[in-house]
């Protein structure tokens, strides 16, 4: 019987070819001068484009779904396929992890474009998880008393983070981040992120015009301000504080 036919057989020597294609892989990763093919590195390392953690409408009214379905759907997904193409060509930055990554790269302006997109998938799954439908309202416990030392009181941080928001000119994004034990509001333009700063993030708001402009055209300030207030997910923040 040929081993076409024969599925015991074929099994084996799937089995076979699989766990050679891991070795190869395991090899490469380990850093030697093996003779692991780039397509296998590239396909097991390749940057995926992490699940929503909700709904594509569960943010509605503030962020409709049509906002999601171009948000995440084309432009998250766009930066996720466009750093995977350009990394066929730079297979020594293939085996590490997104956020090594973005520090590796971050200030090599050879490497700007890998930079912006590896930042910007980084920034965006971070977003995301700012937000939340049940979000909003005010913080408790260690995230607040870190807030009042830090600010004054609660009012005073979000008036600090809505105008860090508001004022970001072009396109970027507002934080709220851990320096050390204090807390701050920094903003950064177009992919810049605080992880290059060594600060630790707590949230973001998204203030490029594809977060906002289906739902409030113009109105950035507005769209900040409902973020803030009905979205922003303290939970999230918590559990980044620590
Ligand atoms: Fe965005």
């Amino acid at each position: 019987m040929s081993s076409e036919r024969d599925p015991s057989r074929r099994q084996i020597v799937q089995g076979a070819l699989a766990a050679s294609a891991l070795a190869a892989v395991a090899h490469a990763n380990r850093g030697s001068t093996g003779a692991a093919s780039p397509a296998i590195l590239s396909r097991a390392m390749a940057h995926e484009l992490p699940p929503l953690p909700y709904a594509d409408n569960a943010l509605d009214p503030i962020i409709s779904a049509k906002t999601i379905s171009f948000h995440y759907g084309k432009h998250h997904k766009a930066y996720v396929d466009n750093l995977n193409g350009l990394l066929k060509d730079l297979p020594e930055l293939g085996a590490l992890s997104l956020e090594d990554l973005i520090k590796k790269v971050a200030g090599d302006t050879s490497k700007a474009g890998v930079f912006n997109n590896a930042a910007q998938i980084w920034n965006h799954t971070f977003y995301w998880k700012s937000l939340s439908p049940k979000g909003g309202g005010k913080p408790t416990g260690k995230v607040l008393d870190r807030i009042n030392a830090s600010f004054g009181d609660f009012d005073k941080f979000k008036e600090a983070f809505a105008t860090a928001a508001k004022t970001q000119f072009g396109s970027g994004w507002a934080w709220l981040v851990a320096n050390g034990d204090k807390l701050e509001v920094v903003k950064t333009p177009n992919a810049e992120t605080p992880l290059t700063q060594g600060k630790k993030c707590l949230l973001t708001i998204d203030v490029w015009e594809h977060a906002y402009y289906l739902d409030f055209q113009n109105k950035r300030p507005d769209y900040v301000t409902a973020v803030i207030e009905k979205l922003l997910n303290w939970e999230f923040a918590a559990a980044n504080l620590g």
